[in-house]
């Protein structure tokens, strides 16, 4: 009576054998729906080329942050976790971030990749929409390469260690020196001249690394300095 059910376990287990990883590491892959609604509208048409590659775009930090969360839930099943691939599929923070990466980018992004009726990857096109495109598309390219802090932790640690004597500064009541602004103002510049020089895999102009994001952290105000320095003590504990 349960002939029919047993050949049917059968041919489940050979074809968890034949695809382990599918079976395993790949799970649900129904896109999850991604919240856009803070980046600018881009069209219905498809652009060719990432809208938010130049840190200079006020939507750059945006993108990223949205692109990050939509590339965790939808993608790092396959690609890795932070974008560091762990073979299963290719690492995506090498695409070249210029217009033939953006185009591979989205062939693959909109029809996904199908090999002998297998769905390697999925199709995110239409059900994620253009915006979640280049969000995930800036997160990417935006990785720092491997390495790519090393030499700078030395500087970034003596930062924060001034960072921090000012905000226990603050804290402890003391009054704030008038030079205080330019003290803000000249830790951030370091900071941004370290950003600058912090090497992308993709080729794209500016790394979100740990020194950018304390740079824009900081605006001069008191309290943007416990900001910063949460940004420095847990990107550099990572980086160590
Ligand atoms: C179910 C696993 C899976 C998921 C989920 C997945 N991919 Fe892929 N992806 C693959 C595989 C496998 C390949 C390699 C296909 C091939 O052989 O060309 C690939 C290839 C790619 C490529 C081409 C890379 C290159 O170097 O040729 C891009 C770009 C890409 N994926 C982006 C994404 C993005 C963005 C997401 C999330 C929105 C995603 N993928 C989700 C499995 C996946």
């Amino acid at each position: 009576m349960n002939a029919g059910k047993t050949r049917f376990t059968a041919i489940l287990i050979g074809a968890a054998i034949a695809m382990p990883s599918m079976v395993a590491a790949h799970g649900d892959v129904t896109p999850q729906a991604m919240d856009t609604t803070a980046l600018p509208d881009i069209g219905e048409e498809w652009l060719e080329e990432n809208p938010w590659r130049s840190s200079e775009e006020d939507s750059w930090a945006t993108a990223i942050e949205i692109g990050a969360s939509g590339y965790n839930s939808n993608c790092a099943r396959c690609h890795g976790l932070g974008a560091v691939s762990g073979g299963l599929a290719p690492d995506l923070r090498y695409l070249e971030a210029e217009i033939d990466g953006d185009e591979w980018y989205l062939e693959r992004f909109q029809l996904g990749m199908t090999q002998n009726g297998i769905t390697k990857m999925p199709a995110f096109g239409e059900l994620l929409g253009q915006k979640a495109a280049w969000a995930i598309r800036t997160y990417l390219e935006t990785r720092p390469d491997d390495g790519a802090l090393d030499d700078h932790v030395g500087a970034l640690n003596e930062i924060k260690d001034q960072l921090i004597a000012n905000a226990d500064m603050v804290a402890g009541g003391s009054k704030i020196d008038a030079d205080f602004a330019d003290q803000s103002a000249t830790m951030k510049a370091k900071l941004a001249e370290i950003a600058a020089t912090v090497e992308t895999g993709s080729g794209a102009p500016m790394a979100d690394s740990v020194a950018s994001r304390a740079a824009m952290a900081l605006d001069g105000s008191t309290g943007s300095l416990k900001n910063a320095v949460d940004i420095l003590k847990v990107g550099l504990s990572v980086a160590e």
